[in-house]
Formats: C-alpha cells, structure tokens, sequence
C-alpha cells in the first residue's frame, strides 16, 4: 500500500499506513532475524548445493537485511530527508516480495 501510495489517495491522507507499518516494521526487526536464524540453522546442510531454494532463501535473507537497515535509516533520519535509502527501500519490498514467491514455489 505505501508503494502505491499515489494510487490510493486515502493512504495518501491519513498517517495510520505508515503508522502502522512503523509498528510492523519494529516486530519484523525482532521476528525475522530469529525466525531466520533458526530456519537456516535447519537446513545448513542445503547450502552446499545452490538450487530454487536455497537461491530464494538467501536473497531473502539479505533483503530483509536490507529492508531493516534502511527502513531503521529511514525511521531515525525522515523519509523525505534522505533520497537513496527511500530508493533501496522500495526496491527491496519488490525482491522480497519476488523471492517469497520463489521459495514457496520451488521444489523442496
Ligand atoms: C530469511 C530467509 C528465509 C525465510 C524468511 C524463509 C522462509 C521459509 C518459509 C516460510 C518456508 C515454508 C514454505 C512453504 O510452505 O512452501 C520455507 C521452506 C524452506 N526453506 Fe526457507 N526461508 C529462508 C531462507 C532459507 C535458506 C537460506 C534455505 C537454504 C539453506 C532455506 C531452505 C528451505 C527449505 C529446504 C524449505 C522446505 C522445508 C521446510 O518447509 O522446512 N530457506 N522457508
Ligand atoms: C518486510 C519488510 C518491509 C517492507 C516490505 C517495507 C516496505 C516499505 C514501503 C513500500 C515503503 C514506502 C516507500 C516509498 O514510498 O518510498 C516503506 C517506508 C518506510 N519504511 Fe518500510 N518496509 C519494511 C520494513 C521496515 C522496517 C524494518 C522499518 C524500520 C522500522 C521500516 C521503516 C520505514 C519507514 C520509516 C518508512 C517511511 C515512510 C513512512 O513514514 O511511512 N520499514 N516501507
């Protein structure tokens, strides 16, 4: 919704989006280093042996790297401060979202 926010006026108006995905984003930096973690943790065993998998998980491992990182420059310095961190932002919600598709789909 943020990245088409000029599509829908209404997240355009109200701050509760970003709000909320401030809030979102502060339970994504505790989940998803423990989550991850503990899954590659699992399958080390497959990192060997690069497939659909194993490729789709490490790319989205550093892409919520990324996302924290420049979500966490994000919070501290003003989105509308700050040109290139906006950018990555952005363009790592597509990755992720790209590369979540991959490792659902591909053969385990
Ligand atoms: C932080 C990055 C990662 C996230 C968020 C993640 C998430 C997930 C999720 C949600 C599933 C279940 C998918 C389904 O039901 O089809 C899954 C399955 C799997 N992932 Fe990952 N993954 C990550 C990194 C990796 C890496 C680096 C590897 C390779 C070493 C890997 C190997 C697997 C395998 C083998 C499965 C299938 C077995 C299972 O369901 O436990 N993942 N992953
Ligand atoms: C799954 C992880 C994440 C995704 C998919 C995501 C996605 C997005 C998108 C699409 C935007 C709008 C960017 C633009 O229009 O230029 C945005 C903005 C922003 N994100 Fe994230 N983000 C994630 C994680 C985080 C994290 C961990 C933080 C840190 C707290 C964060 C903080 C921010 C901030 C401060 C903004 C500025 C815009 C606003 O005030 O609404 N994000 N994010």
């Amino acid at each position: 919704m943020l990245a088409y926010s000029e599509l829908l006026p209404w997240v355009k108006e109200s701050s509760a989006t970003s709000l909320l995905h401030i809030w979102a984003g502060v339970f994504f930096i505790v989940i998803f280093p423990m989550y991850a973690w503990d899954h590659i943790r699992g399958h080390a065993d497959r990192l060997r042996n690069i497939t659909l998998v194993t490729a789709s998980g490490i790319l989205q491992f550093f892409t919520g790297l990324g996302l924290i990182i420049s979500g966490i420059i994000l919070f501290l310095y003003g989105a509308d401060a700050l040109d290139l961190p906006r950018e990555i932002h952005l363009v790592l919600t597509f990755v992720l979202a790209v590369s979540l598709i991959m490792h659902k789909i591909s053969r385990k």
